[in-house]
């Protein structure tokens, strides 16, 4: 049986937090490890200049503590392709190929895009490139013929105009390109500590990478049930970050008996968290002796990298080759 090919991406927002962990990498892990589907993470470099290019100083080296999080969390490069997508030349070169067959007007009227503008207002994005953005995002998941490519709601309009893009192609040219699927997972609403999304620019984030003292002083500062004032209160977990923390990180009988004593005010929202705290320690262990592997062996990662890129440009090739086809250009080196 052939596998399915899946393909995601993100932004290298450096160090990963537990938002982004149960939002989209333990998806991904799960998906690299069901043998029907074959896997391709990449790192989405050329995408953090359409907002960052005034200063580009860290988005090196949030490449390299992305994907040290990534392996931390179970990624494996023997069986998913990790790749960086700006060492593959040719997304660049289908990017330009979809720029001229896309119309604005898709662009302008997407959702993400107009939100995102408001939300960096600070910034000036009347660039071609920020309007361009979901296009070099289409030619990230055509160029590997991907059947699924696993995304947070926010990004169902750029998966929609990826279809659009691939149809199109295909219609103006010849039959290409597959139409992608998006994946959407269940996801688990997790807040960050101060009851908002969980978000760096916030910061409010746990991180893949906190341990000790600064976890814990973390998981002790998280809002609780608004409404539960003093300890006598009862509280209702359901409203309860860290009770939502808890189903994550806590025995299955453990979870009861504190929803149990959290409604008849029998457990105070301290121990309450000082049980979590000792939970997510203890669960994220084995993520933190990855990390301590490599950045120790930062070598190892420079190698991981360059394996995944060289196997995703193969591909690429292929399909670059089929693109140049597709529009009878001429070819010095084909007859
Ligand atoms: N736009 C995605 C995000 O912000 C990142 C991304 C770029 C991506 N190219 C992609 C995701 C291709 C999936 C597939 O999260
Ligand atoms: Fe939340 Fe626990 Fe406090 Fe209940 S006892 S409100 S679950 S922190």
């Amino acid at each position: 049986m052939k596998k399915k090919r899946i393909l995601s991406g993100m932004r290298p927002t450096g160090k990963l937090h537990l938002g982004n962990l149960h939002g989209a990498l333990k998806n991904w892990v799960s998906l690299q490890n069901d043998d029907g589907y074959e896997c391709f993470y990449f790192v989405a470099d050329w995408h953090a200049l359409t907002s960052d290019y005034k200063d580009t100083s860290e988005i090196g080296e949030n490449t390299i503590d992305m994907l040290v999080d990534w392996l931390s969390a179970g990624l494996d490069p023997s069986r998913s392709v990790l790749f960086l997508q700006s060492e593959v030349a040719e997304h660049a070169e289908l990017f330009l190929v979809l720029s001229m067959i896309t119309p604005l007007a898709w662009l302008e009227r997407n959702p993400t895009y107009k939100e995102m503008r408001e939300e960096l207002a600070d910034r000036d994005l009347s660039t071609a490139g920020f309007l361009g953005y979901p296009v070099l995002q289409a030619a990230d998941i055509i160029m590997y013929k991907a059947y699924g490519v696993p995304v947070g709601v926010d990004q169902l309009p750029h998966i929609e105009l990826t279809r659009e893009i691939a149809r199109r192609f295909n219609f103006i040219f010849r039959e290409v390109f597959p139409v992608p699927e998006p994946l959407l997972a269940d996801v688990p609403k997790l807040l960050g500590i101060d009851g908002r999304k969980m978000s760096k620019s916030y910061d409010n984030s746990i991180y893949l990478r906190d341990r000790g003292d600064t976890l814990y002083g973390k998981i002790l500062a998280m809002f609780t049930d608004p409404d539960r004032k003093k300890k006598s209160d009862p509280g209702r977990p359901e409203l309860c970050n860290v009770f939502a923390f808890h189903r994550l990180y806590s025995p299955a009988s453990e979870v009861e008996q504190i929803e149990e004593d959290c409604r008849k005010a029998a457990i105070g929202c301290v121990e309450c968290k000082r049980r979590l705290a000792v939970a997510v320690a203890e669960g994220m262990a084995p993520f933190h002796e990855i990390q301590d592997h490599y950045f120790n062996n930062l070598d190892e990662v420079r190698d991981i990298l360059a394996a995944g890129t060289d196997r995703a440009r193969e591909i690429a090739r292929l399909t670059m080759d089929e693109v140049r086809d597709a529009l009878k250009i001429y070819r010095i080196n084909k007859a």
